[in-house]
């Protein structure tokens, strides 16, 4: 797992059309979303042979290969998980737990994150509640065909006792 900048845009594009399909972000808002630093973005390098390797199955180190996993936080009072995925054959492994834990250290002073994640992705739903997220609203009809279930973490919960002590 690895630290994403504007080098990665084009391996995270092409896993965010892997995964998403017409749902995926545009290369263009990648590429803004990978060069602010208002947001912090984790990978995990494809173990697979692909382009990225170098036929021995060592990943070429700068960006340029594939990625088998990654996600987008957005930072602030409030953090957002803006998008995670997974490839289908890395799922179950823990990587989704590992990127998302990982962002979260990047939170610095946010008092919560939230995300929104399709009502009836139980999957993912499990793997936020797993992680501490807790139902807070509802977007209807957020998606096309489906609600928005926002989700909240506590990320501050001890702050008002550990300043005061
Ligand atoms: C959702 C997603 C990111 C999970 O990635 P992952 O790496 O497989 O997740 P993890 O291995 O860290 O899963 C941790 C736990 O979450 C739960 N979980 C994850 N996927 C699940 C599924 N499909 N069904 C039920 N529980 C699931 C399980 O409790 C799992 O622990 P376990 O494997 O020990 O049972 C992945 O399935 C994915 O990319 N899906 C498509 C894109 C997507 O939906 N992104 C989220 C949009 S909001």
């Amino acid at each position: 797992m690895r630290l994403l900048g504007p080098a990665d845009t084009e391996a995270f594009a092409q896993l965010d059309l892997d995964i998403f399909g017409v749902e995926a972000w545009p290369a263009g808002v990648i590429a803004e979303q990978l060069a602010t630093n208002r947001i912090v973005a984790y990978g995990v390098d494809s173990t697979s042979s692909s382009p990225g390797e170098d036929g021995t199955g060592t990943v070429i180190e700068g960006g340029a290969g594939r990625l088998d996993a990654a996600a987008i936080l957005a930072l602030g009072i409030e953090a957002e998980l803006l998008t995670i995925s997974v490839r289908p054959e890395r799922r179950r492994e823990g990587l989704a737990t590992r990127l998302i834990t990982q962002l979260l250290t990047h939170a610095g002073k946010a008092e919560a994150c939230f995300l929104e994640v399709r009502a009836s992705d139980r999957g993912a739903r499990s793997l936020y509640e797993g992680l501490g997220f807790v139902e807070v609203g509802r977007r209807k009809r957020y998606y096309r065909d489906d609600d928005a279930v926002v989700m909240r973490k506590e990320l501050r919960k001890h702050l008002g006792n550990t300043d005061l002590a």
